[in-house]
């Protein structure tokens, strides 16, 4: 039985991950659970899946949720702790009870307690991209100084980490990422302006949060993906290419210096990488249809247009460019998204936000973490003050 945490549970993530700790209830077991502020939806988890630990990040919604357990007489039983802040968080995150932590927090949000797992030895299931994106060297060399596997659950880098098995990692040649193109790949520029949330957040395969579905439709999401595999897999950004791919069946590539390309397929349902890194090396017989490659009938690749999607070149300029640029980049990307979903800019603004802030920044080499902390802060408060 594999005790887990999970942390940001209320989220798309974390419905799938709960989904496949009740189909393998032999499996796995639940031992903590984190949120933002969604009190209403942790409850009923709670109650479904029984942690011995909780906590939300909001306090008032923390106070809610140790009202709702103190009235309730099942949860009065269960004894639960309830904790909250960031410093509730990273108890939560490093419960001394836990086999491995899933970190699915959306945003920066995700750093400190990724990093807290990882000190207290915790293998992780890392969905949060951004804790990469802000901090791949400080986070990769925790996980290193501490013996801990960081088992990729984003269905790229799962189909590259899969892809690579048995495989040398020296006869590497490149990484080839695939990117559906989202919800407005055939948009032309000029229609781009007017696009409102509601539109750029149909997402034509895959079902997720609202921010990496807004990333998905300016290819940013592909951006900080290009800067995660360059240090979960430890290799140059330029040997890393990204191919638009719209059917979302081929997940990712890697290339052998012999010309040999290994491709990892499925049907897009994000239980298929979840369940890979939760049980990993063994595969669980999950109750997916079979991909059926006569119905696909057609694979195709296209390579990306950056002029239409100019956040995924300031991913790559962020990622060469190095030290706190990469955090600047995520500050301003988060900033900026959630001002367009809550109306206050136009989708083309996203990138212009970005783009400006990063040209504001002097990037540090070789940065510590409050270094990384203070580049997001700065990257999010000059990202605010051009959005106003
Ligand atoms: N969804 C996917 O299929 C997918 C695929 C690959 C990678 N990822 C990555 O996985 C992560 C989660 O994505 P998602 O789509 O599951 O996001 P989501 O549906 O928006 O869920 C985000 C989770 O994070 C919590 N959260 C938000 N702000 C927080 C804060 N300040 N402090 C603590 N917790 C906070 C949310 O709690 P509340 O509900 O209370 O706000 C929720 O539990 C992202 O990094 C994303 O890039 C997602």
């Amino acid at each position: 039985m594999k005790k887990l945490v999970l942390l940001g549970s209320t989220g798309s993530i974390g419905a799938n991950t709960l989904q496949l700790v009740a189909d393998f209830p032999d499996r796995f077991q639940v031992v903590g659970l984190t949120a933002g502020s969604n009190n209403d939806k942790l409850i009923a988890q709670i109650r479904r899946f029984r942690p011995r630990v909780a906590a939300l990040a909001d306090e008032a919604a923390a106070d809610r949720l140790r009202r709702q357990c103190r009235s309730r007489r099942d949860l009065r039983d269960l004894k639960i702790e309830i904790l909250s802040g960031t410093d509730g968080l990273i108890r939560v995150a490093a419960s001394a009870e836990a086999d491995m932590v899933v970190s699915a927090i959306v945003g920066s949000a995700g750093l400190a307690p990724t990093l807290a797992a990882i000190r207290a030895r915790k293998p992780i299931a890392l969905a949060n991209k951004e804790s990469l994106v802000m901090a791949g060297p400080i986070v990769c060399e925790e996980a290193r100084r501490q013996g801990v596997a960081i088992l990729p659950v984003d269905s790229e880098h799962s189909a590259i980490f899969q892809s690579m098995a048995g495989q040398r990692r020296t006869d590497v040649r490149r990484l080839i990422l695939t990117a559906s193109g989202g919800p407005l790949l055939d948009l032309p520029l000029s229609k781009r302006r007017t696009i409102k949330p509601a539109q750029a957040l149909k997402h034509p395969t895959w079902r997720m949060g609202n921010k990496i579905t807004i990333d998905s439709a300016t290819l940013m999401n592909k951006g900080l993906e290009v800067i995660e595999a360059r240090w979960l897999f430890d290799i140059a950004p330029d040997r890393i290419d990204v191919v638009i791919h719209r059917q979302s069946i081929v997940h990712s590539m890697v290339e052998y210096r012999d010309g040999s390309v290994i491709a990892q397929m499925g049907i897009p349902d994000m239980r298929g990488p979840l369940a890979y890194a939760l049980n990993y090396p063994e595969r669980l017989p999950l109750a997916l249809p079979s991909l059926d490659l006569t119905k696909v009938k057609m694979l195709t690749f296209e390579a990306p247009d950056l002029k239409k999607f100019p956040c995924l070149g300031y991913a790559y300029e962020a990622v060469k460019t190095g030290g706190t640029m990469p955090a600047v980049l995520n500050a301003a990307n988060e900033a900026a998204v959630r001002a367009y979903l809550e109306g206050r800019i136009g989708f083309l603004a996203i990138a212009r936000v970005i783009r400006e802030t990063m040209d504001g920044h002097i990037p540090q080499a070789a940065p510590g973490l409050d270094d990384v902390l203070e580049a997001d802060r700065w990257g999010r408060e000059r990202a605010l003050k051009m959005i106003q």
